[in-house]
């Protein structure tokens, strides 16, 4: 039998840090990953340019079919789908609501398992979204559910906007991620949970290094190499 490359799953709602402990994880480890929301987020930005509606699911299977994605690199978050830019357009509000909304849909959440599947490649991947320990990889090493208090993540979101643009309101952005939260963990297919083997790692009030420390720890506990 071939042996897979291993996965780490980094799980969790909305602002939890999950990208940033991936990154941090993936390059600790040298290994590749997998940002499944920027694959949610690319469907939904599709969607909303080509004014295909959040229900119509065959047009929705054929967007995620078509797009061509590449990193300009293994290190760089620079996205470009089907020849363009997109790394900041899928960081935007309307994106971003959008992506949730499709994300709702059986075909697209079956459509994208087979194309996060492709990213498991040796020496090995750091997966983060909110299924990857439940159904995309639930065999992975390690997996583990990163949470933070809703104040807390709105906040830290807050804080990565505000130099953005004038018109960020916390007020407003903890309203969404509320009903992101909501929608994430209510849904149908693939909602957001605990897996039951999964390491649950509380950020709040903890900085990057502490959490990127008991991750690694995590991560040792359960045989992988750490180089540093
Ligand atoms: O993680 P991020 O905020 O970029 O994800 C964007 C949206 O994509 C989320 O609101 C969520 O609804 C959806 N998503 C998902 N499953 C994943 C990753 C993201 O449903 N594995």
């Amino acid at each position: 039998m071939v042996d897979l490359a291993p996965v780490i799953c980094v799980d969790g709602p909305s602002g939890s840090g999950k990208g940033t402990l991936a990154q941090a994880i993936a390059s600790r480890l040298g290994w590749h990953i997998l940002d499944s929301g920027s694959l949610y987020r690319i469907v939904g930005l599709q969607a909303h340019l080509l004014g295909i509606s959040v229900d119509d699911d065959d047009a929705l299977e054929q967007v995620v079919k078509s797009f061509e994605i590449r990193f300009a690199t293994e290190r760089s978050p620079i996205l470009f789908v089907n020849g363009s830019d997109v790394t900041e357009a899928i960081r935007g509000e309307e994106a971003t609501r959008f992506a949730s909304l499709v994300a709702k849909r059986e075909k697209v959440r079956a459509a994208l398992l087979v194309r996060q599947k492709e990213f498991r490649k040796l020496p090995g991947l750091v997966a983060d979204g909110r299924d990857m320990g439940t159904v995309v990889f639930p065999d992975a090493k390690l997996k583990i559910y990163l949470d933070a208090s809703p104040e807390e993540r709105a906040r830290r979101r807050y804080v990565e906007l505000k130099d953005k643009g004038p018109n960020v309101s916390l007020p407003d952005l903890f309203q969404s991620l509320k009903e992101r939260d909501v929608r994430d963990k209510t849904r149908s297919f693939s909602p957001l949970k605990v897996a039951p083997d999964a390491y649950v790692l509380d950020s709040t009030g903890l900085s990057i290094d502490e959490v990127l420390e008991k991750a690694l720890v995590a991560a040792q506990g359960k045989g992988l190499l750490i180089t540093n």
